[in-house]
């Protein structure tokens, strides 16, 4: 055998050595992952008393997260056109809210998150329930091309996101108590060549609340990621109307609320909903790339 062959040989098992070692290093992770997230004593109830506030108002999974929580508490509704928000506010006290408010908040405005959340804190006393429901899907064939397009998707999906997320996080680690719910969706576990540049901005969230919730830990502040499949409803509803079917495992925002209601209430710090995406997307990381990115919307 000549030198040169030699050395083919000798690169092409380096190379099957680091993708063999890089898959197992994933698949432990996850399996890792899996078991420990399970794991009783990881959980214990949050302190939740005090105000709920929902970053993003009028959002249909904010809202219906809302009702299954106003019971006996103080709401606040932040939100864009602060009052166009009648049939919310009745919802809520229906629901059994004290009272419900509603503040604006553009979630684009970057430099008036802080003050807003230091004000909500001095008008309303504690935050007991933040509900970061706000986010926008987008018009992905429009930002393959359009830059400001594409930037506004990440502005308001991640930028926005960490802007909010940041204060709120210091605030309540003052108070100890408090949970916090952030949206990622199964669009960000691997992000598909159909639906990249919100599907990036959501892998880029989830990232950030993974690390959060582990920075919040001890500090008696929960916070709770949700990761929804495709979810039929306001913010679909374009998308449906253009003809793209419906996700296969896909829910509701009413399905969405129980199953976060139900983490929230048990102290978990994940939520896949339906919690059978939580085998589907292990799955999906082990999808060649040549057939992923043939993947659908
Ligand atoms: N729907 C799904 O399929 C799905 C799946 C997984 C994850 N999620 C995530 O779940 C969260 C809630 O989604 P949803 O289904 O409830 O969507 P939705 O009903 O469309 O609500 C989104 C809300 O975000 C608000 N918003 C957008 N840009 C804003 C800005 N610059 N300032 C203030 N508010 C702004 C909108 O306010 P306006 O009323 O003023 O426009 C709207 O009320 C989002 O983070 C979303 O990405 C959704």
């Amino acid at each position: 055998m000549c030198r040169r062959e030699l050395l083919d040989d000798e690169t092409r098992r380096s190379m099957m050595f680091a993708f063999t070692a890089a898959w197992l290093r994933r698949t432990l992770r996850s399996v890792a992952d899996a078991i420990l997230t399970r794991m009783p004593l990881r959980r214990a109830r949050p302190d939740t008393d005090g105000t709920l506030v929902v970053f993003g108002g009028r959002s249909e999974i904010g809202l219906e997260v809302a009702l299954r929580l106003a019971a006996g508490r103080v709401v606040v509704l932040a939100a864009r056109r602060p009052d166009d928000l009648a049939g919310e506010r009745v919802r809520l006290l229906e629901a059994g809210a004290v009272t419900v408010h509603a503040v604006e908040f553009d979630a684009d405005d970057l430099d008036t998150h802080s003050a807003l959340i230091a004000r909500l804190v001095a008008d309303h006393g504690r935050i007991g329930v933040a509900v970061v429901a706000f986010g926008i899907l987008g018009d992905q064939a429009r930002a393959e091309t359009d830059v400001t397009h594409a930037l506004q998707i990440a502005h308001t999906d991640y930028l926005a996101q960490i802007s909010v997320l940041t204060p709120l996080a210091s605030t309540m680690r003052i108070q100890q108590s408090g949970a916090i719910i952030v949206f990622s969706s199964i669009a960000g576990m691997r992000v598909r060549r159909a639906n990249y540049v919100y599907g990036s901005t959501k892998a880029g969230l989830d990232g950030f609340a993974t690390g959060l919730t582990d920075a919040l830990r001890g500090s008696g502040v929960q916070l709770l990621l949700a990761r929804p499949g495709f979810v039929i409803g306001t913010m679909t509803r374009d998308l449906m109307d253009s003809g793209v079917s419906p996700a296969p495992l896909s829910s509701t925002a009413s399905q969405v609320a129980d199953a976060v209601v139900s983490a929230l209430r048990a102290g978990r710090t994940v939520v896949w909903i339906p919690h059978t995406l939580r085998a589907a997307s292990f799955v999906m990381r082990l999808v060649p790339q040549v057939l992923w990115r043939r993947m659908p919307r």
